[in-house]
């Protein structure tokens, strides 16, 4: 199996901010719960004109315009979301009539929650293994949500959590090490039924992620003969502060490697792994050679784990902008 390599990143943030103190006029809560119970601060919510296709376009076009990648050699496009513009034509799809993407590839999106980035980080490789060609060995992953749309607004216990984003990624096929771990309990402790809302028992969920995270990451690190000492960053979905501290601790980590960014966006699904990639590679935190893990857990329930390396040209047509 040949490895997957991260060469470019993007990101779609919506322009409206939601502040702790703007929900607690709306709902029985406070900045003082929110902060200590989770650690978010405030989230973004799509204005008018803004939502799930347009944030993903945005951070599709910039991860493209990062890579400094012609449209024609990208290989493959999937979008992972659960709250997508349509049913149909999928996210993916209009990623690829936007950006002017061949047409002979496979695009899609991919329904795998808060752990769908790395389910279609480890789809993408295997489709580009199936069906790529050796002209066209990169994938386009993006993850995408507009949650503010699946919310009920009078329910505090959900209301404060989620908030809206998008990330894209460009991966190569290359030789580095690359390994993934996938898995799915079927569980309804999280549900979002068509059109809404998101209901969820927090604490059930809270138990499964501190479990299912030091796994998925052990279980990938086992897979790619390393240990945490190796990796530069490890990238978690951005739930809630006090489940990647719990984690630390769990695994004796080193916490200052454990990125976080949900004080500033929240809860965002499947995008907020992709969107803490790109502000580590934005702020020159994420460089070339580096190895990185990313775990996502959430709605299914799902698990997802992979471990890879930053490619030597992470953002070099970015680079060569500044
Ligand atoms: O992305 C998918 C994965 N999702 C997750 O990973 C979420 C995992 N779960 C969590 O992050 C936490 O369980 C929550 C942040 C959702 C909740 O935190 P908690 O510490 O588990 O709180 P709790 O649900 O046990 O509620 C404690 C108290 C309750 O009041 P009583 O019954 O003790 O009087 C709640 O009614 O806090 C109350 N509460 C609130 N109070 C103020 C619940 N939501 C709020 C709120 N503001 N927004």
């Amino acid at each position: 199996m040949k490895g997957f390599q991260l060469i470019a990143t993007g990101a779609g943030i919506p322009s409206r901010v939601v502040t702790n103190d703007d929900l607690s006029r709306i709902v029985d809560t406070s900045d003082e719960w929110i902060t200590t119970r989770t650690g978010i601060k405030q989230r973004r919510f799509c204005a008018e004109g803004e939502d799930g296709g347009s944030l993903s376009i945005a951070a599709a076009r910039q991860a493209l315009e990062n890579s400094g990648l012609d449209p024609a050699q990208i290989g493959c496009v999937i979008c992972a979301t659960i709250a997508g513009r349509y049913l149909s034509p999928s996210n993916a799809c209009l990623i690829q009539m936007e950006l002017g993407l061949p047409q002979d590839i496979p695009v899609l999106d991919l329904n795998a929650a808060c752990s769908g980035f790395v389910y279609a980080t480890a789809a993408a490789r295997g489709l580009l293994e199936g069906c790529g060609s050796d002209s066209r060995p990169y994938a386009l992953i993006v993850g995408c949500e507009q949650l503010s749309v699946l919310m009920d607004m009078t329910d505090r216990s959900t209301c404060v959590l989620f908030g809206d984003a998008a990330g894209a990624a460009i991966f190569r096929l290359c030789d580095t090490p690359f390994a993934v771990d996938l898995g799915a309990r079927g569980d309804m402790a999280i549900t979002v039924p068509k059109g809404g809302p998101i209901q969820m028992d927090g604490s059930a969920v809270f138990r499964f992620a501190v479990d299912a995270l030091p796994r998925s990451l052990h279980a990938v690190l086992e897979k790619t003969n390393q240990t945490l000492d190796d990796l530069d960053w490890v990238v978690c979905h951005q739930a809630n502060s006090r489940i990647i501290d719990h984690c630390v601790k769990k695994l004796k980590a080193d916490p200052a490697k454990f990125y976080k960014n949900m004080d500033r966006y929240g809860n965002t699904s499947a995008a907020s792994v992709p969107v803490a990639l790109h502000e580590l590679a934005e702020q020159g935190r994420l460089q070339p050679g580096m190895h990185v893990a990313c775990v996502g857990f959430g709605g299914g329930l799902t698990w997802g784990g992979m471990a890879f390396t930053v490619g030597e040209t992470l953002n070099a047509h970015r680079a060569e902008q500044r």
